[in-house]
């Protein structure tokens, strides 16, 4: 990585020009991934986001690095110019695959605080350092501490949408993709389940073993209510609502399905709905529209701040510059790194 570096001091990796344009060349160099986004990006949008897509495969070429981009990027980021794009749990064991030297990560800061646990020594960047999370402020190391105190022998399991800091208290780590998974593979009666209180209900929805919780919440999720869902059933009598798990347990119960991010990816890739209504950040729904035409999505668009940091020009702005660079405090990482890598473990 030192070699980057030197090059970005040498002024060997050519910085865009202050105004990128849409020129014949840029349109012939990347107009066909414009095919990929028809369906949702205007086409009076794409002139603006050609020449940054175009600039960024160039620096991600010269950089020999990747962009990991979470479900909930925008479709000119998810289907322009990231390399691997998944949901929390795949997106960390992603991230454990590649070579590349640089990972780029389009997403929100827990994941690229992952991403460096599980590559230390490569380089991490974030274009955004303040893309946080409701449930990552949720809950600091001392209150899990206090946790242990108050419940003695019980294991911490962690959602990785939390701080290094807080994994590094943890016995082991879950993402809404396997919570349940997780919670039956350590064999106890009881766990302390952080800091989604709505995950760790319903992850006991699912399962014999006690789940303590924590009051923590997703800021994007706990904005929906019943009443909308049984309105847009109403309207619609076709309608299948899949929702996920970061929901409170009313809005789920009015749901026909619950899972991660991929596994809603998952059900309309299989089930072939005719009109789908996902019961999540709204970036989703235009994702999967570009790739399920026969699908119609009713978008209640709800947005999550963090992730919407992320923007093409910043991605572009983090490969010239080489930053902002995530790092963990070294106090944590052994122990935060060790909290992953057994929910990795577990299949
Ligand atoms: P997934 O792991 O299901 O993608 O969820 C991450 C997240 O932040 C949902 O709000
Ligand atoms: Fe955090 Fe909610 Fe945003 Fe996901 S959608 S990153 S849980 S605030």
């Amino acid at each position: 990585m030192g070699s980057n570096r030197e090059a970005v001091r040498r002024g060997d990796v050519q910085a865009a020009s202050t105004t990128l344009e849409y020129t014949r060349e840029v349109a012939d160099r990347v107009d066909h991934i414009y095919e990929k986004m028809r369906s949702v990006v205007p086409q009076i949008e794409w002139p603006v986001f050609a020449p940054e897509i175009d600039e960024i495969l160039r620096l991600k070429a010269e950089r020999k690095a990747v962009i990991l981009a979470h479900n909930y990027q925008t479709p000119e980021i998810f289907h322009g110019v990231a390399d691997i794009v998944g949901d929390s749990l795949a997106l960390a064991r992603r991230a454990t695959e590649t070579d590349a030297p640089v990972i780029v990560q389009a997403g929100v800061h827990f994941m690229a605080e992952t991403s460096k646990l599980l590559n230390p020594e490569k380089t991490v960047l974030i274009p955004d350092l303040g893309a946080g999370c409701s449930l990552a402020e949720s809950i600091t190391p001392a209150d899990v501490r206090r946790l242990r105190e108050a419940y003695p022998d019980t294991p911490v399991v962690t959602y990785v949408n939390t701080s290094a800091a807080v994994k590094a208290e943890s016995d082991i780590c879950c993402t809404s993709g396997n919570a349940v998974r997780i919670v039956e593979s350590l064999g106890a009666d009881r766990v302390i389940f952080i800091p989604d209180e709505y995950l760790g209900k319903y992850v006991a929805t699912q399962t014999d073993v006690q789940i303590i919780t924590w009051k923590g919440h997703c800021e994007v999720h706990e904005r929906f209510t019943p009443q909308e869902l049984i309105d847009y059933r109403r309207a619609y009598n076709d309608l299948r609502i899949i929702a996920h798990p970061e929901c409170p347990p009313e809005v789920l119960a009015e749901a026909d399905f619950v899972g991660s991010t991929s596994q809603m990816i998952g059900f309309v890739r299989e089930e072939h709905p005719g009109r789908v209504l996902m019961v999540t950040e709204c970036s989703m729904s235009d994702n999967v529209a570009a790739e399920a035409p026969q699908t119609e999505f009713v978008r209640p668009c709800n947005l999550c701040p963090h992730m919407k940091r992320i923007t093409l020009s910043g991605i572009r702005e983090s490969l010239e510059k080489l930053g902002p660079e995530v790092s963990v405090d070294p106090a944590v990482a052994d122990s935060a790194r060790r909290a992953v890598e057994r929910m990795l473990e577990v299949q």
